[in-house]
């Protein structure tokens, strides 16, 4: 498992390329013309998934350090990627640097990006015009390579395409078959974007910037104070595995449930005025209908409303429960 993971290789499963949104991509690029570079190959599940998307292109060119097929050239190509392609379509390998530190796996030293696959797309984008890449769906949180950015795909499993049942005893297809991490499908354009559109499959979502507007201002007041014991608002910041339950409740709610500081789920906050907790939990409500969720990390495996479970950080829980601080009220008024 460990050499799967130093290699990042998790190989591609289930069709992103028969959305919308890449066939757009696809004419835009000029694909039917083009000969394709794939720089992490693998096993080459990439241009058998275009052809059942009914795609076509003029040749592919296959790279990968640990060829998993015959026709891909063997090559490092994070340290000499292949020139003179316009269009690369992939699934580049996917490492946390923390991850790698704490299983003795190696991390190039030439990035200070904290995952292989934005180290990957670094390279992609700096060689190729036109990039595809299956990537991590926190992607879109990164705010990354904005500029060129042109569609984001959250990539959710959709449950008529059989393969793994889940314990809901209904079938679901994941794009991986040894993981279920949520995934998302990155397309590139070589010039300036003015907007990203987020997708959810073949949903629009809408534009990156307008779904950011539904956001409060990120607050910076640390007289409201996380994990503390004391406080006066808990806070349950992950869904269940039903619906979307993230909420704001009195602290006695949690009972005796002792604080953790590393704790990312359930907290209690401190916050130096009384709080309105059903004005907290309307917000979280209209902030996540007007968002769909993209500014939320995803959890791995699907609810049984078919969304990915999502975690509500420290960061946007400030922000709401600041939005409530009296001062500010005054200001308003
Ligand atoms: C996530 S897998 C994807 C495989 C394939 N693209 C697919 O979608 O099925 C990532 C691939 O990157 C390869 N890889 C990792 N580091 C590499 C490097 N430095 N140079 C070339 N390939 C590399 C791995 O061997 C693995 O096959």
């Amino acid at each position: 498992m460990d050499k799967k993971r130093a290699n990042g290789r998790y190989y591609t499963r289930g069709n992103p390329f028969r959305l919308k949104p890449f066939h757009r991509w696809a004419k835009d690029s000029d694909l039917e013309q083009q000969i394709v570079l794939e720089p992490f190959a693998g096993a080459k599940d990439i241009p058998q998934l275009i052809d059942l998307a009914y795609l076509r292109c003029q040749d592919w060119m296959f790279y990968d350090i640990e060829p998993g097929a015959k026709g891909v050239v063997q090559r490092d190509t994070l340290a000499d990627f292949p020139k003179g392609f316009n269009v690369c379509i992939t699934n580049p390998p996917w490492l946390a640097r923390n991850s790698a530190t704490r299983r003795g796996l190696p991390f190039p030293e030439a990035t200070n990006h904290d995952d292989l696959y934005k180290y990957a797309l670094e390279k992609c984008l700096t060689h190729c015009e036109w990039v595809a890449a299956i990537i991590p769906e926190a992607f879109i949180r990164s705010s990354l390579f904005l500029h060129r950015l042109s569609d984001f795909i959250s990539l959710v499993p959709q449950t008529q395409n059989v393969t793994t049942p889940d314990n809901d005893g209904r079938k679901t297809s994941y794009m991986f078959d040894d993981t279920e991490h949520p995934v998302g499908l990155a397309l590139f354009a070589p010039h300036e974007t003015s907007d990203v559109r987020v997708w959810r499959n073949n949903q629009l979502l809408g534009k990156l910037r307008e779904l950011r507007k539904h956001l409060p201002l990120p607050a910076n007041n640390r007289s409201i104070v996380f994990n503390e014991p004391q406080g006066n608002l808990g806070l349950i910041a992950i869904d269940n595995t039903v619906s979307a339950s993230i909420r704001f409740c009195p602290p006695e709610e949690l009972g005796e449930y002792k604080v953790r500081t590393h704790c990312r789920s359930i907290t209690k906050i401190g916050v130096p005025w009384p709080v309105d907790i059903d004005m907290l939990n309307g917000q979280l409500a209209t902030i996540r209908e007007k968002t769909h969720d993209v500014f939320l990390t995803a959890f791995k495996g699907l609810r049984r409303d078919g969304h990915y479970r999502r975690r509500l950080d420290w960061a946007l829980a400030r922000a709401i429960v600041d939005v409530d601080h009296p001062q500010l009220e005054m200001n308003i008024e």
